[in-house]
This record gives structure tokens, sequence and C-alpha cells, in this order.
């Protein structure tokens, strides 16, 4: 007991068993609070999924997205990539609600939401991975590395490398975590460029998606990011590439005479390539810089610091 302490003090990294003691049906009441969020909606599995992303990529996996702006506290949450867009924040705390309940101001927001994320995927029939825990709550955010470090849907290949790569990401990695968008909604102005003046699109697609997204208004109207199959993680993302039904310009541009076609190919027909590697990449963004140890705090309500 006395050498569990010593190396729980002394070891400030991530590992499995974390709150094994400290609150053992963490992952129970986190599975199924994401079950039913998903059963009555199951967008909600891909927002659950975008919301960690967008926590990693800015400063690691520190739960920065989750603060809300106050009069004299600027967040993540108006980021262009996030205003207007990032989903799940209320899953997130009618979760913590319950984790506080069981075990009172041990488990981190961080934590929280990359289980929540991997078990929305889970809940979408994506594949699971396993998490290292022991991640603690930010009491800062940067509203200029939103900006800057989450990759826009107009970014061509070139620029989406580099945006990964400066997270220590292959450009093998930025094609499986891409396959994310095999779930969830994307609204018009995100895409309302490609479906009228891009060349490299399928003809019929853009027809239909041009039909719920207008040349002018209708900014927030949503299409599915995968046509085919949008609340199923599956590799079908892969195949739409193929046909050219990518509907972000960023979707398409992994499939465009380019570098990364091989291996678009091999996923569109090899679904558990694309798993093993998706979920190989998902435990590599959940372990971007996390604050460990005594540094950051565990937050009583994700939206503020203590
Ligand atoms: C490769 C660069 C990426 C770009 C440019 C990008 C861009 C976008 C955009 C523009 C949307 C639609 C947002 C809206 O209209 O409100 C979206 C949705 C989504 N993205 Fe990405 N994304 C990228 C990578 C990722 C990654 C790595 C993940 C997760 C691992 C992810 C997960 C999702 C999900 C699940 C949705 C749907 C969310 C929902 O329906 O609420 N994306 N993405
Ligand atoms: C920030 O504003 C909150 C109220 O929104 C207040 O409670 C807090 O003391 C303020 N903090 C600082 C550092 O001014
Ligand atoms: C366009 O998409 C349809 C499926 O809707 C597919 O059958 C067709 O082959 C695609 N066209 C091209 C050029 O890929
Ligand atoms: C690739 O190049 C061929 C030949 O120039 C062209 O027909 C095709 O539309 C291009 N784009 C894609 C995505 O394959």
């Amino acid at each position: 007991m006395l050498i569990l302490l010593v190396i729980g003090v002394g070891n400030a990294q991530l590992s499995a068993n974390f709150y094994s003691t400290s609150c053992p049906n963490l992952l129970t009441i986190i599975r199924t609070a994401v079950n039913a969020a998903v059963a009555s909606e199951a967008r909600m599995g891909a927002s659950l999924l975008r919301l960690h992303f967008h926590d990693c990529f800015v400063n690691g996996c520190d739960a920065s997205v989750l603060l809300d702006d106050t009069a004299n506290f600027t967040g993540e949450k108006t980021a262009a990539p996030n205003a207007n867009s990032l989903r799940g924040f209320d899953v997130i705390d009618t979760i913590k609600t319950q984790v506080e309940r069981a075990c009172p101001n041990v488990v981190s927001c961080a934590d929280i939401l990359t289980i929540a994320a991997r078990d929305g995927t889970v809940a979408l029939n994506g594949p699971s991975w396993a998490l290292a825990l022991g991640r603690r709550d930010s009491t800062t955010a940067s509203l200029t590395a939103a900006n800057n470090q989450i990759p826009g849907p107009n970014l061509n290949l070139p620029a989406l490398i580099t945006s990964f790569s400066n997270k220590g990401f292959t450009a093998n990695e930025l094609v499986a975590l891409s396959g994310s968008h095999t779930i969830g909604q994307a609204r018009c102005t995100t895409f309302r460029n490609r479906i009228y003046n891009e060349a490299n699109i399928n003809a019929s697609f853009a027809t239909t998606t041009r039909a719920r997204c207008p040349r002018t208004g209708g900014d927030n109207n949503l299409s599915p990011l995968d046509i085919v199959s949008p609340i199923a993680f599956n590799n079908d993302y892969f195949g739409n590439l193929l046909t050219l039904r990518g509907l972000l310009h960023s979707d398409q541009q992994l499939f465009n005479n380019g570098s990364t076609d091989a291996q678009v190919r091999a996923y569109s027909t090899n679904s558990a390539a694309f798993f093993n590697d998706f979920a190989s990449a998902m435990i590599k963004m959940s372990n971007l810089s996390p604050l460990t140890g005594t540094n950051g705090q565990i937050r009583r309500n994700c939206r503020r610091t203590n």
C-alpha cells in the first residue's frame, strides 16, 4: 500500500487503473450515460468524438474546450472551428454531475471527455480502444491556439499533413483520423464552396447536396459527412472519397490523385485495417500533453475553473 502510494505520487503518468480504487464505477457511469445520449440522438456519438479532438489539438487533452467564457475569461468556444458548431457540452455536464455524486472531487473533466469520445464511437458500432487515465483539467484556455491549430475544411492536403504533423501525427494517421467523418453532420457554410465551385465532385452527389445548401442563406443547414451511413461508424467514408463524394474540401483532398490515395483505397476495402489504425491514432490523440500529477486541477464543474 505504501509502495503504491509512493509510486502514485512520484509518477505523474497516465495509467489504466488510475480510478480503480477512487472511482470503481466510473467507466460504467460514463458508458451508460453516453449510450443513453446516443439512443436519444445518434449524432451525439459524433459530437462527443469531435469535442475530444478539439480539446486535444489545443494545448493537449485538458478539458480547456469545456470552459465557458465569462466577463473576465475568454475560452475556446468562440473560436472559428468551435462557434455554433461544437456540441455535447450538456452530455458532459450530465456525466460530470453523476460522477461527482459517486466519487466527489477525483475525476477530471478531461478524462470524462476522452472516455465519452471512445464510448460515443463504440455506441455507433465503431472500434473501441484502451485508455490510460489520470488527466487533470486546465485552468486556462487559448482562443488563439484554437483558431490556429484546429485544421479548417478549406485546407489542401499539404496543409492538412502539416497541421497533423505539428501535433506529432503522420500522414497515415491523418487519413485514419479523418475517417471519423464516417459519422456526424456538417453545416452548409463549411462545404458550400465545394458543392458549387469544385470540379472533383460527383455530379449527382453535388445535386443532392445543393438541394440542402443553397448558394445564399441556409448556412446552418446540415448534411451528413458520410451520405451512405451517417450514424454508423464504418469505412463508407473512404468508399465515398473514391466516388468523389467527400463532403468537405479537406475530405476529398485525401483522394485527389495524391500521396494518400492508396491508403484511402485500402481502407475502403479493409474496414479492419481502418478500425485498427483509427483506434491506435485515437490513443495517441488522447495522450497529447495531458496535465498530470499536481498540475492543473480536478474541476468541480467542467464549465469553470474551481
Ligand atoms: C482532417 C482535418 C479535419 C477537418 C478539416 C475537419 C473539419 C470538420 C468540419 C468543418 C466539420 C463540420 C462542423 C460544422 O459544420 O459545424 C466536422 C465535423 C466533424 N468532425 Fe472533423 N475535421 C477534421 C478532422 C477530424 C478528426 C481528426 C476528428 C476526430 C477524430 C473529427 C471528427 C468530426 C466529427 C465526428 C464531426 C461531426 C460532428 C457532429 O456531427 O457534431 N474531425 N469536421
Ligand atoms: C471574474 O469574474 C467572476 C464573476 O464572473 C468573479 O467571481 C471573479 O472573482 C472574477 N475574477 C477575477 C480574477 O477578476
Ligand atoms: C457518383 O456516385 C454514384 C453513387 O451515388 C456512383 O454510382 C457513381 O459511380 C459516382 N460517380 C463517379 C464519377 O464516381
Ligand atoms: C485525377 O486525375 C484524373 C486524370 O487527370 C482525373 O480524371 C480525375 O478527375 C482526377 N481526380 C481524382 C479525384 O481522381
